[in-house]
């Protein structure tokens, strides 16, 4: 695949091993098949390679969802609650409350000098995202929010961000501002790079490119069955076929696009055959879905049911996790000061 993004550092995995990775997500409701797909199962087989710290980004949360912080706490538990049933292992990865460490916003203000307004605001992944939540005016602080993401990488040293391309622009931006830091004040952060993995994003129900819970277009992960049916039989299929015996064209159909992210090769290429050749319906290739997507979910569904009924350890694991990190952040900001010769005396 052709990069457009100059100089977009792009790790060779294989000279990585034991480093740090840094991922997150934004606790805006709970979790769906796209976040499964597009990063946390990759996540779940990076923390056996890695050490690996995942960030439940409340206050990025916020540029886009300021008036209803009251709606995070609950949030940030479903988050982890998905995290926790698909397979993060909190001794192999560290969950961190980003709110609770307030040295990410103290080296987000100091970051904020290093980088000039432009770049943020022809930041193409900061313009699509505009564009699709019909912004006209933006804050400061979705503006800003590369600004602050490059802090939640360098506050923690992390060496490696596992992304899917579209957020490359947002790694460039981060390996620019940790450079200025370090030439200006003869910094030592680190400079990250970015870990392309992550599968393309899954498509709505809709047919919509994009599975988002706030097009209303997605399968979350804690859905029961009955209602992940209907929302699978209610999917955009191939709009020309109308009997099971017209000849589909799957490459144009969401659950066959369904299929290839989660079904195995055999179904996939049956599926394909099929539909191509007019010899399955679409109620049937449905039910065929419906049950991979409940295998998948099943296993999923048995730690959610263990952890709903331990709610506290839940938030054991994320005050654990979070206590951890704030030590490595409270170093990494005495540092920073250090550097900037700023580090006057520690109360
Ligand atoms: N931007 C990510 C999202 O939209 C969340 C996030 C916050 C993040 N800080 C990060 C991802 C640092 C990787 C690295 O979900």
């Amino acid at each position: 695949m052709e990069l457009k993004i100059e100089n977009a550092a792009i790790a060779d995995e294989s000279k990585f091993k034991y480093k740090r990775i840094l991922t997150g997500d934004r606790p805006t409701g709970p979790l769906h098949l796209g976040h499964y797909a597009g990063s946390l199962k990759n996540r779940v087989k990076l923390q056996d390679k890695y050490e690996t710290f995942i960030l439940i980004a409340d206050i990025q949360a916020l540029t886009t969802n300021f008036e209803h912080p009251e709606k995070l706490g609950e949030n940030i538990f479903l988050v982890a609650l998905d995290y926790l049933s698909a397979g993060i292992n909190p001794k192999l990865s560290t969950i961190i409350i980003q709110s609770m460490i307030p040295e990410i916003s103290e080296l987000t203000t100091f970051f904020s000098m290093l980088i000039s307004i432009n770049p943020l605001r022809h930041n193409p992944t900061i313009k699509t995202e505009a564009k699709e939540r019909g912004y006209k005016e933006l804050t400061y602080g979705f503006l800003g929010y590369p600004v602050s993401q490059t802090a939640d990488i360098a506050i923690f040293k992390a060496d490696l961000v596992p992304v899917g391309i579209d957020q490359l622009p947002h790694i460039e931006l981060a390996r620019k501002i940790v450079r200025k830091f370090n030439e200006l004040y003869c910094g030592k952060l680190i400079e990250p790079s970015a870990l392309i993995g992550e599968s393309p994003k899954l498509i709505g129900l809709d047919g919509n490119l994009k599975m988002s819970k706030s097009y209303g277009n997605a399968i979350n992960l804690s859905d029961d069955f009955d209602s992940i049916k209907t929302k699978i039989k209610s999917a955009l299929t191939d709009k020309n076929r109308i009997h099971p015996t017209d000849k589909g064209n799957p490459e144009i159909c969401t659950i066959y696009s369904y299929h290839k992210a989660f079904s195995e090769d055999g179904l996939i290429k049956e599926t394909e055959y099929n539909c191509k050749n007019g010899k399955i319906g679409c109620v049937k290739c449905k039910e065929n879905l419906f049950e991979v997507i409940k295998s998948l979910l099943e296993p999923m569904n048995e730690q959610r049911t263990y952890y709903l009924k331990n709610k506290d350890e839940v938030w054991d694991i994320l005050f654990a996790g979070t206590k951890k990190a704030k030590i490595i952040a409270s170093e990494t900001i005495k540092e920073v000061k250090n550097s900037m010769e700023i580090l006057y005396k520690t109360l």
